[in-house]
This record gives C-alpha cells, structure tokens and sequence, in this order.
C-alpha cells in the first residue's frame, strides 16, 4: 500500500524524511510532526490529562507497580491492576468518569498512516520519567488485530527494542525521538517491542523533562 507519498525502493517520501520499513509490517516515520505540531500535541494531550489524571499501573496478580504513569483518552483506554488485569475499560480508574475524547489531531495522524478505515477507539498516553522502561511485550488485548497500533513520541528520546511474533524472536533496536511515528500493522502487529531506557535531557519540548508515548488502537472488529 502506499500513504500518498513517493515511493522511492522502499521507503516512500512524505513531508520532509523518508518512511522506513524496519521489518515487515513496522514502518517508521522519523520526524512525523515538526516542532509546532509537537507543541500543540502537547497542549491537548495536558488538556486531556487534566480530565484524565496520570496513575500508577500494576501488574496482574502480583501488584507490581510499572515504571510508567498511564492515563487515555477515547471510548476506551488499556489498564492494568492487581485485581482486574489487563483489559479496556470506558472510564478512568481513580475518578470513574468515561476518558475524554482522543483529539482531532491524533484522529488525523491515524487516518493519515494507519491505512485502515475504522477509526482508533483507544489512545494510551504512557509518561516515561528519566528512569522508566518497558519490558517486552505484545499488544494482544485489542479484539481487533487487522487493525494497526499507531504510535507517536514527544519528548525524550528513547531505546526501543522490536522482535517477533514470538518471545525469543531476535530483536532489534532503535532510538525513537521526539515527533516520530511508528505504526506496528500486518505481519508485525504481534511483533514484541518494548521501550529499553530513555535517554534524559535529548528534548527541550517538555518542560519538566521525561517522554509521552501515544498508542492508537482499534479494540472492537
Ligand atoms: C507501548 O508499547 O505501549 C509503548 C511503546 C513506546 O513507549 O514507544
Ligand atoms: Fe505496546
């Protein structure tokens, strides 16, 4: 398929970077926003979480705390705690209310390079202080998996690893920074990824420091 750019052996030129075909299936746009689009992101993504205050997720069972704060907006948002697990939920866990709306602008990055028609019902907002990670994982909850995750990062750049389909898969890894995309479709839906470190201090756009990760997922066929 082809997202309205050129196409140029296998990357194809939208805006002003080539996209990248890192495996198949994951495609990477580095420099998707440019500082402008980065900074009025942020601002909606505030306004969203003030609505929608960041929280503390936990692993199933065990209680772990993770490393990074969680919040959403859409119809649905991914959550986890010790009790309920992992699962998509309409409200806010702490203050019970349904997640604000995912703004016009993200609904405009899907429709742009997710190549899929429905539109996204979820967006996990993930706040990585200067120490946090994320271990490997799939994204599995969705109902929904010919629909592609499309991701989007602010902020500090990080490591981030991809595999396959499968746990002991060889991974590889890359840096994504601030404004880059990244859709995860097709064969590479499944693929494990996970975030490795970040690195502190590689952004001015967040005042406070530390990276935001958008995810956009279809949950329901
Ligand atoms: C995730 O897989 O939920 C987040 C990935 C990232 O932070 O880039
Ligand atoms: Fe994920």
């Amino acid at each position: 398929m082809i997202y309205g750019g050129r196409v140029l052996g296998r990357r194809i030129l939208l805006g002003s970077q080539p996209m990248q075909i890192v495996q198949p299936g994951i495609r990477y746009f580095p420099d998707y926003l440019d500082r402008g689009g980065q900074e009025a992101m942020v601002e909606s993504i505030r306004q969203v979480v003030a609505q929608a205050p960041l929280y503390v997720p936990a692993m199933p069972k065990t209680g772990k705390p993770l490393s990074v704060r969680m919040t959403n907006c859409g119809a649905l948002g991914w959550m986890t705690d010790k009790e309920g697990g992992y699962r998509y939920q309409p409200t806010h866990p702490a203050t019970g209310k349904p997640w604000p709306a995912i703004p016009r602008e993200l609904l405009a990055i899907w429709d742009d390079i997710s190549g899929y028609d429905k539109p996204p019902e979820a967006c996990l907002i993930n706040f990585y202080d200067d120490s946090a990670h994320m271990g490997l994982h799939q994204d599995s909850d969705e109902n929904d998996l010919a629909a592609p995750v499309v991701s989007l990062s602010l902020g500090a750049t990080c490591l981030f690893r991809i595999g396959g389909n499968k746990r002991t898969d060889p991974t590889r890894s890359f840096k994504l920074s601030s404004g880059d995309a990244l859709v995860l479709g097709g064969e590479g839906r499944m693929s494990f990824h996970g975030v490795d470190r970040i690195y502190p201090s590689t952004s001015t756009l967040l005042k406070q420091g530390g990276r935001i990760n958008l995810t956009l997922r279809r949950v329901n066929r």
